[in-house]
Formats: structure tokens, C-alpha cells, sequence
């Protein structure tokens, strides 16, 4: 088991390994009396049982309740939904709330559980390793406002992320790729020695190497660890995290969110590192190698829309400030700038040649 510490006001551990739910249950204090289990229906309930027995082992009364994957569990319905239940049960603040599933339900989790009596224990078990490697870490969490995205919620860090290998043994390829554009992003903006392991041997590949898969998602919350503690409420360095992410919510919702975020925010990273490269920010040749780590992670790098069509969707994203946007654009493999491009301007900025 790896063991990764998040350097936040208040801080915890990221565990990274195989079978951790001993691990994890011996972590709940004894002032702890019930256990709300939120879990995506999605998830292997064998596995949500085998918590749920652990911790009534340890003498917790549990409740386990189930969730919609996917964006329905992030509605303020299904969050009221979720309080009526929890408040039902008589959790008390020094309880605590598992979340168990993909990014949404971490999402989901983090905002019950910070807002819950104004905040109780939060556990995050991402199942996804798109999650594994960012969602579960970090402190964001959110609920959707209609078809608005992310609008509302708080900054809330965890006290234990678990990260089992056992579920992502489980994903198919295609939901694992997904996760490997989030790895191959943590590389691009901070890890160039990362980007080299995963050229010489791409992860997708070699999954099944648990050794490897450990040691490339360690090197991942590491890198996210230490940019979130150096800025805790995004307001300044931890915009690193999003590059590529610009343009990926642009295309995410120009399909109607049919594309997924990993896709997304693969498509995202080539397109802002082709502009990086027109504009000589970019060393050449970055644009080149990045292609063939995406394809060889089973990514699509080629975006079905023009920078034109997706210049509407960047002009009202929600990370404007003052006028003007952050935009992360990429130096090289581990190095990006932060720059600050006027609102009226940024059309401008994507498209010219
Ligand atoms: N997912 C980006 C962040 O945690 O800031």
C-alpha cells in the first residue's frame, strides 16, 4: 500500500493499494457510531457489503444508499433526497459519509457531507480511475443546477481517500481510458518523467501490472497533492489543473454531453497544445508525441468541432474572472504558463492562424 499526504489546512492520506477496506475501517474512530454509505448503483454491491460488514464488525450502525451514476446524481432533488434520508437515520457530526462510485457521486458525497450539519467525516472509495485520480482528491464538490454545470457547491477536503485497485481491475477499456487522459494531463503539466514511462509503456496496455498501476496513480495524487495544498481554494496555481479542461467543457457540451469528460478533455489537450505550438509557446514536436500517447491509451485526439463553434461555449465559461479567462497553455511536457486572456479577446486567441 502507497500512502500519499494532502498538505490542506486540515490534512489527510490518500491510501493507493489492493484490499484496503481493513485498512480504511481501522481509520473510523470509536466516536464515530453510524456509517451512511452513498454508493453508485453501478458499483459491484458485493464490495459495498463487504464495507458495510467490516464497519458493523467494528460495532458502527450503516446504512448503505444507492445512486444513479452519472449526472442525475448531482441534482438538487436527488441532494434533498439524500438529506432527508441521512437526517432520518440521526447521523450526528461526528459520524461519518462514505462516498463510493465515480466522480459524480464524490461530487455528490462531498456536498451532503459538507453541508450536512454544516459538516461531518467524509470518506472518498473512487471506483473509476478517472476519480481515482482526480475527483477523489481535492476538496471540490458540486451539484448541478438544471442543465448548468458545477454551479453550485463548496470546498471541502475529505479525511481518507482510498483508492482500491480492485475496482479499476473491474472498468472496461474504454471507461479506464477515460481515466488515462486525466494521467496522461497530471504528466503533461507536471511529471515529464511520467509521460516517458507511459511512451515507453502506456498504461492501457499494461493495466493488469498492479505494481505499475500503483505506482503511476501515486505520482498522480502526489503531483494533485501538492497543487492543492499550495492553493487550496483555487484562486490562483491550482489552475494548472485544468489545462486542456477549457476547451474539453466547450466540446463536452457542445455534444450535449455526449462526449465524456476523459474524451473530452483528450480532444481539449490537443487542440490547446496545436494552438500553444501555431502561437511558438510550445516546443514543436510536443503536439506530435502527444497524439501517440493519446492514441495509445485508446484515445481519440481529433475533435468533431471547430474552434469557432467552441469559442461560444469558452466565452461563458464560468472561470471568468473580471473579464478576462485563465487558460493553461503548455511549454513542454511538465511545464504550462498561466495566461490571462481578455474575454472579448479569447475567440480571437483560439482562432487565429
Ligand atoms: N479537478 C480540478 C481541481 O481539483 O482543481
Amino acid at each position: 500500500m502507497r500512502k500519499v499526504r494532502v498538505g490542506t489546512a486540515a490534512p489527510y492520506d490518500v491510501l493507493i493499494g489492493e484490499n484496503l477496506t481493513p485498512e480504511t475501517v481501522s481509520r473510523i474512530t470509536d466516536n464515530c457510531k453510524k456509517v451512511i454509505l452513498l454508493w453508485d448503483e453501478a458499483v459491484f454491491s458485493g464490495y459495498v457489503a463487504e464495507i458495510g460488514n467490516a464497519l458493523e464488525k467494528e460495532g458502527k450502525e450503516v446504512m448503505a444508499v444507492s445512486l444513479e451514476g452519472g449526472e442525475g446524481a448531482k441534482t438538487i432533488e436527488s441532494y434533498a433526497r439524500i438529506m432527508k434520508i441521512i437526517s432520518e437515520f440521526n447521523l450526528t457530526r461526528s459520524d461519518v459519509i462514505f462516498g463510493i462510485g465515480g466522480g459524480t457521486v464524490m461530487d455528490l458525497a462531498g456536498f451532503v457531507a459538507s453541508t450536512y450539519k454544516r459538516g461531518v467525516e467524509l470518506v472518498q472509495l473512487p471506483t473509476s480511475l478517472l476519480a481515482a485520480c482526480d475527483a477523489s482528491v481535492g476538496g471540490k464538490n458540486a451539484l448541478n443546477m438544471g442543465e448548468e454545470k458545477n454551479v453550485i457547491g463548496t470546498f471541502y477536503q475529505p479525511s481518507l481517500v482510498a483508492i482500491d485497485t480492485r475496482f479499476l481491475d473491474a472498468l472496461n477499456d474504454e471507461v479506464f481510458s477515460e481515466g488515462c487522459a486525466e494521467i496522461i494531463k497530471m504528466g503533461y503539466i507536471g511529471d515529464a518523467e511520467m509521460i516517458e514511462m507511459l511512451e515507453k509503456k502506456p498504461l492501457l496496455k499494461n493495466r493488469k501490472d498492479s505494481e505499475y498501476l500503483i505506482e503511476i496513480i501515486t505520482r498522480c495524487i502526489r503531483l494533485k497533492a501538492a497543487i492543492v495544498a499550495s492553493d487550496e481554494r483555487d484562486n490562483g496555481p491550482r489552475n494548472i489543473l485544468n489545462l486542456g479542461h477549457t476547451l474539453g467543457h466547450a466540446i463536452e457540451a457542445e455534444s450535449n454531453y455526449k462526449i465524456h469528460h476523459g474524451r473530452a478533455v483528450a480532444m481539449g489537450l490537443v487542440l490547446i497544445t496545436g494552438i500553444s505550438e501555431k502561437k511558438g509557446i510550445a516546443e514543436t514536436g510536443t503536439l506530435a508525441r502527444l497524439i501517440k500517447i493519446l492514441t495509445d491509451h485508446g484515445l481519440e485526439w481529433r475533435c468533431p468541432y471547430n474552434l469557432h463553434v467552441l469559442a461560444g461555449h469558452v466565452e461563458r465559461d464560468k472561470k471568468v474572472r473580471g473579464g478576462t479567462l485563465p487558460v493553461i497553455v503548455p511549454e513542454r511536457f511538465g511545464s504550462c504558463v498561466l495566461m490571462k486572456v481578455k474575454v472579448s479577446e479569447i475567440r480571437k486567441w483560439l482562432t487565429e492562424e
